[in-house]
């Protein structure tokens, strides 16, 4: 019987092409993925999550963005408001594919992938599929603060913002956003309207968006806040980016 992680694997496999490679974002997708079981790893160990909630952790950890293959292949975006709620396909995915089928933590996996994305979570969850839904929320978020540097390292941001949406770089943030994150509310998407409220939603995440206080630490650790500060004041000399970058991550509490 192969593990999950080897079905996945194949399944990712029947995306290369005739050299062997994926596509260069769908390779960026199987590496995040990556990233985020490892975090789920880490957090389902600082939990102190016994054995059977540590492995629905992880495995919905490399569950999560089954969907965005066929997404990119389908629809040539990852943007779910122009093609379909990557959630939904990758839980949609899984099911069809009978990789859980006899697996005893089957709901609260599937549970975990389908919500991932979502801005709330739903009430009344048993204690397994609240910890697999969580870690895998949070070690998502952990990573996207990882690929957020990366591309800021590697592209030509200034002059070519694509990876960003396109937004304006030297701007400052939209009031809607700042009051949003002041509050301890989630961001509307829609009111993104420069770099510096990309930037913004993932501090508003640090602030009162992390589960765990496992998430918290690492988050703290690799240094994630000092870096948006940091950016934050290339992009906007908005006295705004001290008031909301001004915390400890150790204080704040899960959510
Ligand atoms: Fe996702």
């Amino acid at each position: 019987m192969p593990s999950l992680t080897e079905l996945y694997d194949a399944y990712v496999d029947t995306f290369r092409g005739a050299d062997g490679k994926l596509p260069p974002m769908m390779e960026l997708k199987r590496i995040h993925t990556a990233h985020v079981v490892d975090n789920a790893k880490l957090i389902a160990a600082g939990e102190g999550f016994d054995a059977e909630t540590a492995r629905a952790c992880e495995a919905a950890a490399l569950l999560h963005d089954t969907g965005r293959y066929e997404q990119l292949k389908r629809y040539n975006t990852f943007r779910d408001s122009d093609s379909v709620d990557h959630a939904v396909f990758s839980h949609d995915i899984v099911v069809e594919k009978g990789w859980l089928d006899g697996d005893p933590q089957r709901e609260a996996i599937l549970t975990a992938v389908l919500v991932h994305n979502r801005r709330d979570v739903p009430d009344g969850l048993d204690p397994l599929t609240e910890a697999a839904v969580h870690a895998v929320r949070d070690a998502d978020k952990l990573d996207i603060f990882r690929v957020l540097e990366d591309q800021i390292a590697t592209t030509d941001w200034r002059h070519n913002c694509e990876a960003f949406w396109n937004l304006p770089t030297q701007a400052a943030p939209n009031p809607a956003v700042v009051e949003a994150i002041r509050a301890g509310r989630p961001v509307d998407y829609q009111n993104i309207k420069t770099l510096a409220d990309f930037v913004l939603i993932q501090v508003g995440w640090m602030r009162s968006g992390l589960r765990y206080a496992t998430s918290r630490r690492l988050c703290a650790e690799r240094g994630h806040l000092a870096f948006r500060r940091n950016f934050l004041h290339e992009l906007t000399e908005d006295p705004v980016v001290d008031e909301l970058c001004d915390f400890q991550i150790s204080a704040c509490v899960g959510v």
